[in-house]
């Protein structure tokens, strides 16, 4: 199936690893042209790299940004940039995070301030600043990676939580606001997923395994895996892959959804 996406100009936030390397490695394969945004440079150019490498027989293209999404003019930076080396934005992946776990009462207010900040704020300001572009041209895609916390509360990660569950909110709004005009907006809520946010050191599985009382790292992934009906977690590009499919040609009748990417996780089917 060809998702249409050649030479469009695609932005992934949080595309130096993880799931935002994976989605910006899909997307320069089909031919695209992608900005990777991460805050640190050296990984940000080399994932671009990886990307350029896995685009060239598509005639993919990919540049890097440095720059920290949560930055008052971080939005108007990445479209200046995105502008300048490929032209104007058609596809927004708004999937730059972090997570930590601990118990609801140990979250001290600046993080709760911190969450807020990039998962609401700066996917808000890349919308405010990109859409209404897309909409003059009548055609664009935003795919804001949210969480299964978004939908059901995780009680080890609450700011992260209700972050994710305003990000569906905003994501909806924005699909009301534009899906007329051509511009679909959507979110997925991805369930564990092997980035380095869970199997980096002192990632989300250490932390798992402090927490669950586990002997090994191998125990504690075996029963984070257990809790999902699929039994495992998700690799990062079978995340990546409902993302490029969200950001296509072929996904043009989707809009206001937040597809669960979860191996069946969040137990409702809606
Ligand atoms: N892994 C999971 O289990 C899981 C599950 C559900 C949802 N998600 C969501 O999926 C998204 C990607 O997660 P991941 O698992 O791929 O994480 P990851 O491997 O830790 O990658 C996170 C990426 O975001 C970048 N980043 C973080 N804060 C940033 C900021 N303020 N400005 C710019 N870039 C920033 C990081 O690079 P720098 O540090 O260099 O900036 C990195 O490129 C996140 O929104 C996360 O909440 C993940």
């Amino acid at each position: 199936m060809d998702l249409g996406l050649r030479e469009r100009t695609c932005v992934v936030t949080g595309a130096s690893r993880g799931i935002g390397l994976a989605t910006a490695r899909f997307l320069c394969a089909e031919g695209a042209s992608v900005l990777l945004i991460a805050r640190d440079e050296r990984s940000v150019v080399r994932a671009a790299d990886e990307c350029l490498a896995a685009g060239a027989e598509a005639g993919g293209r990919a540049e890097s940004l440095a720059c920290d999404v949560t930055d008052r003019d971080a939005a108007e930076r990445i479209a200046a940039a995105a502008e300048d080396r490929f032209g104007p934005v058609d596809a927004l992946v708004n999937n730059a995070g972090s997570a930590k776990w601990r118990d609801l009462d140990d979250v001290p207010d600046e993080d709760w301030q911190a969450a807020w900040e990039v998962n609401v704020m700066a996917p808000m300001r890349l919308m405010r600043e990109l859409a209404p572009g897309m909409a003059e041209r009548g055609w664009g895609r935003v795919v804001n990676v949210a969480s299964t916390a978004a939908k059901r509360p995780s009680a080890a990660m609450a700011e992260y939580s209700v972050a994710k569950a305003a990000e569906l909110s905003l994501s909806r709004l924005y699909a009301d606001r534009f899906a007329a005009k051509g511009v679909l907006v959507n979110a997925v809520c991805p369930g564990p997923t092997k980035s380095e946010m869970w199997m980096g050191e002192d990632g989300l599985l250490d932390q798992s395994q402090a927490h669950g009382g586990h002997e090994t790292r191998d125990d504690a992934l075996e029963a984070a895996g257990a809790k999902r009906p699929i039994g495992r977690l998700a690799e990062v590009e079978e995340v990546a892959s409902v993302i490029a499919f969200l950001c296509s040609e072929q996904a043009s009748y989707v809009a206001g959804s937040a597809w669960g990417v979860d191996g069946g996780t969040v137990q409702v089917i809606i």
